[in-house]
């Protein structure tokens, strides 16, 4: 029987995290892991595969729409899908095999085979059982199931399915307008599949600012996704090459029916505890099935923590390596923290939507009183000369302290202009702060003081 300090029961992004940060503290660490590769859903079936897909169809899309109007002329690619899965396993390869390395270097075991608990102190990983001071259960989520709708991963396919489809479909009903069901309905409308998304809300990507709801719906519209909003699908039907989706509007209660070859389910994800022996030991669940946790990620049992999807949260692979390194922290005795009001939320659809902190309706939920600030790339030079003038930046200060309470950015870059909102976040900066503070020329990031300068005495190029 093995000892260890920590053994982290998954090594997705906030599992790996975990066990480097809980090695680099000094506490003997193993990871227990069943797929044949580290990097949990994220670095296999989901983020980075789904990002190597978004990128290259973002490309042919430029080269179809844009190359022209840049004087750049020649025949379009066209898609070899064989190749493109193949870039996408070798990105998923180089980000595995980066995972197994870290391990190495950080003298962590990694535990093959599927954990359990037996009891307190306790991991079994196949016939044997290890020792460990405190485990981490980092086991991630799964698609939640749809009643009426029973996934094959051929037809009726999960983001895992759609992320090895044997060729590039003709029609494909995406049901579920939330972050998995346009960034990968996005993929393939780009490839040249007629995609409709059945949503049951009136709005695509739940919670999310209004202003940036509809935008977001309508350039994506423009680039040629249908959506059927307010919209419940009831079941599926297949048959060996399609499928029939039927879904009822909920405005009159009429039923409708739709073709597809392919059904993407995106309807959400639940978090994935099966064979852990959770009930045996006595960890308590919400009624949503996440592990509940104190202030410090541990359990109602002691020494036993738990992170990530598994967890209560938004289910962000960001989310989870702060956690992640924060129990680690707490393990080795100092002070872990998360600020939950400071995770920005990207969606990488072209052009990508991003947010951090609270949105207006919020705001106005709480009474609070606030202004906004709000610049359109469409006054952003660097913007313009790229064809990435639709969109903006909205800032959301208090409207008295002008402290910044939250940003929607829906344009180029969007994913990586969010974090100059959340370091300004965690320092508790004031809108002037950022409109005072130099922008270089031309930058997309002009548009963020733009808004800035919006909440006070006003941008100058709108
Ligand atoms: P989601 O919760 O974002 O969206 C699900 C959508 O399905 C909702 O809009 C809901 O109204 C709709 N829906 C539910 N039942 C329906 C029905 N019967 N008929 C029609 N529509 C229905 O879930 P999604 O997109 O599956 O993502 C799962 C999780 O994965 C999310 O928590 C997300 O944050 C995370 N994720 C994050 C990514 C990122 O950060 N870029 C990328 C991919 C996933």
């Amino acid at each position: 029987m093995a000892s260890y300090d920590v053994i982290v029961i998954g090594a997705g992004p906030g599992g790996y995290v975990a066990a480097i940060r809980c090695a680099q503290l000094g506490l003997k660490t193993a990871c227990v892991e069943g797929r044949e590769t580290l990097g949990g859903t994220c670095l296999n079936v989901g983020c980075i595969p789904s990002k190597a897909l978004l990128h290259a169809s973002h490309m042919l899309h430029e080269a179809e729409h844009n190359f022209a109007k840049m004087g750049l002329k020649g025949k379009s690619p066209s898609v070899d899908w064989p190749g493109m899965i193949g870039y996408k396993d070798d990105v998923i390869g180089q980000n595995t095999k980066g995972v197994e390395f870290l391990f190495k270097k950080n003298k962590i075991d990694w535990l093959k085979g599927w954990g359990s608990i037996p009891e307190a102190g306790r991991v079994k990983v196949g016939d044997e059982v290890h020792e460990a001071k405190n485990i981490i259960i980092a086991s991630g989520s799964e698609a939640s199931s749809l009643p009426g709708v029973e996934v094959d991963e051929k037809i009726v396919v999960t983001s895992t399915g759609a992320l090895e489809l044997p060729k590039v479909p003709k029609k494909m009903v995406v049901i579920g307008a939330g972050v998995i069901g346009l960034e990968l309905g996005s993929v393939y409308a780009r490839l040249g599949t007629e995609v409709t998304v059945v949503e049951y809300l009136d709005a695509v990507t739940p919670g999310m600012d209004a202003e940036v709801q509809k935008t977001v719906q309508r350039m994506l519209k423009k680039q040629g996704m249908e959506f059927i909003m307010g919209a419940a699908v009831q079941k599926t039907e297949t048959t060996k090459t399609k499928a029939k989706v039927h879904y009822k509007l909920r405005k009159d209660d009429s039923e409708h029916m739709i073709d597809a070859d392919v059904v993407l389910v995106a309807t959400g994800r639940k978090p994935y505890t099966d064979g852990l022996g959770l009930e045996a030991l006595g960890v308590e669940l919400s009624e949503r099935g996440q592990i509940k946790t104190d202030d410090h990620w541990q359990t109602n049992v002691k020494g036993i923590y738990a992170i990530g999807d598994a967890m209560n949260g938004p289910m962000l692979a960001h989310k989870a390596e702060d956690e992640g390194m924060a129990a680690a922290e707490v393990i080795a005795g100092k002070s872990g923290h998360v600020n939950y009001g400071v995770i920005p939320g990207v969606i990488y659809t072209h052009p990508e939507v991003a947010s951090v902190g609270k949105t207006e309706q919020q705001l106005k939920d709480e009474g609070r009183a606030y202004k906004v600030g709000k610049f359109s790339f469409m006054g952003n030079g660097r913007a313009k000369a790229v064809f990435a003038g639709e969109g903006f930046v909205k800032l959301i200060a208090d409207k008295d302290t002008d402290r910044i309470l939250g940003c929607h950015i829906i344009g180029p870059a969007a994913g990586d202009l969010i974090h100059e909102i959340c370091v300004a976040m965690e320092f508790g900066a004031s809108a002037e702060d950022l409109a005072m503070t130099c922008h270089a020329h031309p930058t997309y990031s002009e548009a963020v003081r733009e808004a800035a300068l919006a909440c006070g005495d006003g941008a100058i190029h709108s």
